[in-house]
């Protein structure tokens, strides 16, 4: 069976103080938790930080983002070895406002897993189309375009490595979630490509999140699919009890 994996993308919010809090305060809510595995992103600036409230903890470190380089003359970006060093067991990848705002190409997102890889840091790797892509008949070919860019020249064994997160893109920030029926389907055919390309057993193994405005009050249905392991959190991830409330869904099943 996947283990339930949740994750809460803090994106641009919280000061360096308030991550430290928020740190503090979902170690002691999710203290109890045993089956689900439970991850936190906080910003770079806070991510330090937040690795020493962590240490030792059910709870692990993931990071929002990195350059593919190892060092050098790239304003404003980290490498892996920079998050390595801090004890970062995931990185998310190709999250689709990194696509929307930040020239994130499915070039970049392969470069990046890569990347992470060689480290020995797992990868959540996210994908999502738009509204109109949806709407124009586009879902699987857009879907199914950015899996095969993620894993392109990357063996079996490192694509087991990795976390999949599906996250329609009308559904982030919006309030809007997808129905369970609707985020089950895309996600099976998701697992679909990945079985196209390794198999059954790394299809069957690979771990799916769901992303989009997931809370406590939907998370139970959506975490009840079939095809659904998980989820990246963003707004309901910001606060310890909602955060819990999902994690709860999660630990519930
Ligand atoms: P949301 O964000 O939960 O605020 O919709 C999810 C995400 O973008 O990871």
């Amino acid at each position: 069976m996947r283990q339930y994996i949740i994750a809460g993308n803090w994106k641009m919010n919280k000061t360096v103080s308030e991550s430290v809090q928020l740190a503090k305060d979902i170690v002691e809510a999710v203290k109890d938790v045993k089956k689900t595995e439970v991850v936190i992103a906080p910003t770079y600036l806070a991510a330090a930080k937040v690795a020493d409230v962590i240490k030792g903890t059910n709870v692990k470190l993931a990071i929002q983002d990195i350059h593919w380089k190892d060092q050098g003359a790239f304003t404003g970006k980290v490498s892996v070895d920079m998050v390595k060093e801090i004890g970062a067991e995931y990185i998310i990848i190709g999250h689709s406002e990194q696509r929307q705002y930040f020239h994130e190409t499915d070039e970049t997102v392969n470069l990046k897993v890569k990347k992470t890889l060689e480290a020995g840091i797992k990868p959540i790797i996210c994908i999502g189309e738009t509204l109109d892509e949806r709407n124009g008949g586009k879902l699987e070919a857009v879907l199914s375009t950015q899996v095969k860019g993620a894993f392109k020249d990357i063996s079996a064994e490192d694509a087991a490595k990795c976390v999949l997160a599906y996250e329609p893109v009308w559904a982030i920030g919006t309030g809007v979630v997808a129905t369970d029926q609707q985020a089950q389907d895309t996600q099976a055919f998701v697992r679909s490509v990945v079985k196209e390309i390794y198999g059954e057993a790394v299809a069957e193994g690979m771990r799916i999140q769901y992303g989009g405005s997931m809370k406590p009050g939907n998370a139970a249905g959506l975490l009840d699919q079939k095809d659904i392991d998980g989820g990246l959190i963003g707004g309901a991830a910001l606060k310890a009890d909602t955060f819990k409330g999902i994690i709860d869904a999660a630990e519930a099943k």
